[in-house]
């Protein structure tokens, strides 16, 4: 099996661009996943996400996670735990308004380092939206015109913990879903490992890689691309050793952002059938909610039969 994809960002500025791009493209079409290098974000300030995001685990959750896990019971299973997950999270929302200044329980330096970070996350998004309409033959911008919406693009950072579990074989770190919005960006712990890909039908580890920026593409890029990106199947393995960080920012449409397959790709499909439906990105998130862990095609097939209260015009489906 090939290797796992990793993009040296780099090399978009030399002579290896049309090599690169096409990796882009493969790694799009093939994984649903890439690990991006040389992208621009600088070490330091990576090492300081990750330092602080350490230190907040520590004093702040390290604690109350014991006591769920106590509470619940969750260290005794002896069956396999099908609806919780091993994890500890928080969230924070970047865009359309931030929420960072009311997060509670964060240091002051932390807010600020996490504001900085977003910024750069966004910047990073918005070049591979490019990326990815000018291998797709979009004209530059599409996406993030269609992201945009009438109040802009949603963004927002989950930051978790997958403490050292005694069960792994019983409970995962987070059971195996596709994401449901647009491009997700994941700065992940170096040492420790646990994410892991669906690919032909087999389980294969994102591999930890110091400094390195994870992307993976949710399911709204796949409709929108009419299936050419696929959004890919993913779960977080609970480790006994270890304390894997996992800080994934989700740039995804603005609520009441219009989803459907760019027409210039369905142009060329002529004879395929239109499987994807149009919609509202919030009307899919509230579907979503209760259905994160569920295959994403019966979501899509939801999708063509709702009728939408927002919707400008009647959902068609191509
Ligand atoms: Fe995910």
């Amino acid at each position: 099996m090939a290797s796992f994809p990793v993009i040296n960002m780099e090399k978009l500025n030399g002579e290896e661009r049309a090599i690169t791009m096409e990796k882009i493209d493969d790694a799009c079409k093939n994984w649903g996943f890439f690990e991006l290098v040389n992208h621009g974000i600088s070490h330091d300030m990576l090492d300081k996400v990750e330092r602080l995001t350490k230190e907040h685990y520590k004093q702040c959750r390290e604690q109350k996670f014991k006591e769920i896990v106590g509470l619940m019971g969750l260290e005794a299973a002896q069956s396999e735990v099908k609806d919780v997950d091993w994890e500890t999270t928080f969230f924070l929302r970047h865009l359309p308004e931030s929420n960072i200044s009311e997060v509670p329980d964060l240091e002051e330096e932390y807010r600020k380092t996490m504001k900085e970070f977003a910024g750069e996350l966004e910047k990073l998004a918005e070049q591979l939206l490019d990326l990815l309409c000018e291998n797709l033959g979009l004209e530059k911008g599409y996406l993030k015109k269609v992201f945009y919406g009438s109040k802009g693009p949603n963004f927002g950072t989950k930051v978790s913990s997958y403490p050292p579990c005694p069960h792994p074989e019983l409970i995962k770190g987070l059971r195996a879903h596709t994401d449901a919005g647009g491009l997700i960006l994941l700065f992940q712990d170096d040492k420790v490992s646990g994410l892991q890909l669906l690919k032909d039908g087999k389980w294969v580890d994102v591999p930890p890689m110091q400094h390195s920026i994870v992307i993976n593409l949710g399911d709204q890029l796949e409709v929108i691309t009419n299936g050419k990106y696929k959004s890919v199947v993913h779960q977080v393995v609970a480790q006994t050793d270890g304390n894997r960080m996992s800080i994934a920012s989700f740039y995804n449409p603005g609520s009441d952002a219009v989803i459907f397959p760019a027409p210039a790709l369905v142009e060329k499909d002529q004879g395929e059938t239109h499987v994807y439906p149009k919609f509202i990105f919030e009307d899919y998130m509230k579907l979503y909610v209760g259905l994160k862990f569920q295959a994403k095609e019966p979501r899509f097939e939801a999708m063509k039969n709702m009728k939408s209260s927002t919707a400008p015009n009647p959902i068609a489906t191509a």
